[in-house]
């Protein structure tokens, strides 16, 4: 019989992993929360043609990553590789411009690219993605590198790099994608293979490229960020002096290049100093553009997305179980009705569920960590775990009363 294992690229979050995600969805919802974030969901397949359109067509991830299939009806679905182009078609659909704005929103789940699996690279992974919709106004970028830079903080992910950067408009991007083409045919020599074969389809790409001969080339580049409007430039100078007024550090990167089509003006991305290869722990930026793109009113946004596998691989190892209140030992209908009213009363509370002896039951207290035992026989005895005094309880509440301190 075949051996069945986890899908290539997919992980199994087994205890006590999985509860430390809840507790940095739990962080994240209380640092986003404060600042009027709200959760929301959105489905986790759309119509393909959302993500060809929103994320690009052009990008790595519309060319080569998107899990698509067809339904029973021919329609070509894709499990969503990001969030924000789901957010900005529900903000469409639900005609959320009609509310006061801007409309606050974060969400967290799994998202799906068909990436060549590696430390910190998965083809099931996890987001938690926040959006502001429906205002340029300076103060919301600035807002969410510093949410995300708290929420990472909070989980301990320890020194990062924070690179910052701004792509203009559209229109100052396609001027200046026309001028690094021409840069990059005058030097094609120099070039590696793959960057010659995108120079007209993706040349900002060539900024990223590993290889020295490109790499030699791109410090001789122009830089977009020389090439800003003035309302840009200055949005982006706002942007750096609310950073600064908070006391954020950070780098401006002219060559930072995400892979996603949509972005305008800021663009970030945090670097743990921690982990390998795949060291971005998330980024983000605005997509002033998107929604108009998807069919909605001209409208501004601005999100980012944190990666929840490596901020948990960059924050290190689990702590410890934090144990339980009470381990009663004893079986059957009286243990059972003890621990429901233990529980009931607050406590985190277990019994004996696998047939063990009365000498491996107290072994088992010990390895949850209990804080007291409850020993139920003829008489019933509770024992400090701690201090290992045992004394008689004449009844339930007596056993309530010694345990709950
Ligand atoms: P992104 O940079 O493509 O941005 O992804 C954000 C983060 O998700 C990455 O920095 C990384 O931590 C994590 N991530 C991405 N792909 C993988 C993978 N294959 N395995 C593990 N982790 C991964 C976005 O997705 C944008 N939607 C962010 C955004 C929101 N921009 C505006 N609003």
């Amino acid at each position: 019989m075949k051996k069945l294992q986890a899908p290539r690229g997919t992980l199994d979050v087994l205890p006590p992993d999985a509860r430390r995600r809840l507790e940095l969805y739990d962080v994240s919802a209380e640092v986003l929360g404060r600042a009027g974030y709200e959760p929301m969901e959105a489905p986790v397949f759309e119509d393909t043609e959302l993500f060809a359109r929103g994320v690009g067509e052009s990008t790595d991830i519309v060319q080569k990553e998107m899990f698509t299939f067809e339904d029973k009806a021919g329609r070509s679905l894709t499990l969503r590789p990001e969030a924000t182009a789901g957010i900005c078609r529900a903000y469409i659909e639900h005609g959320m411009h009609k509310l006061p704005q801007p409309v606050k929103v974060w969400e967290a789940g799994p998202f799906f690219r068909h990436e060549a699996p590696q430390a910190g690279r998965f083809r099931q992974f996890t987001q938690i993605d926040a959006e502001a919709l429906g205002s340029d106004d300076p103060t919301l970028d600035a807002e969410l590198i510093l949410l995300f830079d708290e929420i990472l903080e909070r989980a301990g992910t320890g020194p990062r790099r924070r690179r910052l950067s701004s792509l203009g408009t559209r229109e100052t991007r396609a001027d200046y994608v026309e001028e690094l083409k021409r840069f990059l045919r005058s030097r094609e020599s120099e070039l590696s293979e793959e960057v010659r074969a995108r120079i007209d389809q993706n040349p900002l790409r060539a900024f990223d490229a590993d290889d020295s001969g490109t790499q030699a080339v791109m410090k001789d580049a122009p830089l977009l960020i020389d090439r800003l409007a003035p309302e840009d430039a200055e949005h982006f100078a706002e942007v750096r002096a609310l950073l600064g007024s908070a006391g954020l550090e950070y780098e401006v990167d002219a060559t930072l290049v995400r892979g996603l089509d949509y972005y305008t003006r800021t663009v970030f991305e945090f670097e743990s100093e921690r982990l390998g290869a795949q060291a971005a722990l998330g980024g983000g930026g605005r997509y002033d553009g998107l929604i108009e793109e998807l069919g909605g009113p001209p409208t501004p946004g601005v999100g980012f997305a944190a990666g929840v596998e490596r901020i948990l691989l960059a924050a290190g190892a689990a702590e410890r179980d934090p144990g339980i209140d009470v381990f009663v030992a004893g079986t059957g209908r009286d243990a059972f009705v003890l621990v429901g009213q233990l529980r009931s009363s607050g406590l985190r509370a277990q019994m004996e569920q696998a047939g063990r002896s009365l000498k491996g039951q107290l072994k088992q207290a010990d390895r949850l960590g209990a804080r007291w035992t409850v020993i139920l026989g003829d008489e019933i005895e509770v024992k400090d775990m701690d201090t290992g005094a045992q004394q008689r309880a004449e009844s339930v509440d007596d056993v309530l009363g010694m345990v709950r301190g």
